[in-house]
Formats: structure tokens, sequence, C-alpha cells
């Protein structure tokens, strides 16, 4: 099933937002609503929006590449976004990050056995004074966690699974 067949209302409320002449605009919100169910834009979304906008393929395909919020292959339900730039780095975040994946039996990027938890460094996430921080994107949406250690995150994810 297409983009514009799954989903006919929001592509058309996405794309009244934007003049006919500046329609490839509307490329973000549609591959925000393309992953919304399963963390990623395959291939066959990735044309459909081309087509929406008018955009090549390849065009839609770097879009993805450049952003850390878009994904274009399945990996956990829950990803957990881990700032790891120099500011953060100084105030631990390269250790949170290490012993976070360790207790969850992962390295950096991985994903744990039950597809549940990606953890994946980024970079600044503008929250610097808070480290060690990161982002959670899922079903959810997006959220943010400052001031975090190992053991809150795995309280946050046990929470999380709970939830589910
Ligand atoms: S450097 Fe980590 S939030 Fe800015």
């Amino acid at each position: 099933m297409s983009l514009a067949e799954k989903y006919p209302k929001e592509i058309e409320k996405i794309l009244a937002k934007y003049p006919p002449e500046h329609k490839r605009s509307a490329v973000m919100p549609l591959l925000y609503l393309a992953q919304r169910e399963e963390g990623y834009v395959d291939r066959h979304a990735m044309r459909d929006i081309a087509a929406l906008v008018d955009m090549t393929e390849t065009e839609v395909a770097s879009i993805i590449g450049f952003y850390t919020l878009y994904h274009d292959k399945p990996e956990g339900k829950l990803r957990i976004q881990v700032c790891a730039d120099l500011p953060c780095a100084l105030r631990g975040a390269d250790q949170f990050l290490s012993d976070l994946c360790a207790k969850l039996g992962i390295e950096p990027g991985g994903t744990t056995a039950d597809g549940l938890i990606t953890v994946e460094p980024v970079m600044c996430l503008a929250a610097c004074d808070k480290a060690p921080m990161f982002q959670t994107q899922g079903p959810d949406g997006i959220k943010y966690h400052e001031n975090m250690t190992v053991e809150t995150t795995i309280d946050l994810i046990e929470e999380l699974k709970k939830a589910k």
C-alpha cells in the first residue's frame, strides 16, 4: 500500500501548508509521517514521498542520511540518542554511553537482542549543561532526558517497557 493510500488525510493536510511551487518543503513532515509506525522510512515510502514533492528518490534519501531524526533501516523500537559532543563529553557523556551500552550488552550504535532498544551517539542536542543527556525517539515522539545516570536510564527503559 502506498503512503498516499495509507494516510490520505494526513498527506493532504501536510501538503496544504505549502504553496504548490514550494511543495518540496513538505518533505520533512512527510518523512516524519512515513517513519511514525515502524521507526524508519523504507524504499517504497521514499519513492512515494519523492513523487509527492517532485524530488528524486536520491534527494529524499540524502535528507534521511543527513538528519539523525530519520532512519532508513529497522532498528530498536525505542532509540536512545546520547549526545557525545565535546561539551557533553567533558561532563562524562562518553563514559555514560559506554557504560549504558555495556549494561545493555550492545556496542554504541547497536540494538538489543529483543529489538527494543537502539543506543547511538549523536551531535549536540542543545542541552550542553545537562549532560549526560539524551533524547528518546519512539512511537510516542521525541523526548529529552537530562542529567541522567545509567541507573536512571535503566529505570526509564523498564517504565517504558511496562507502559507498552
Ligand atoms: S554538546 Fe551535548 S547537548 Fe550540546
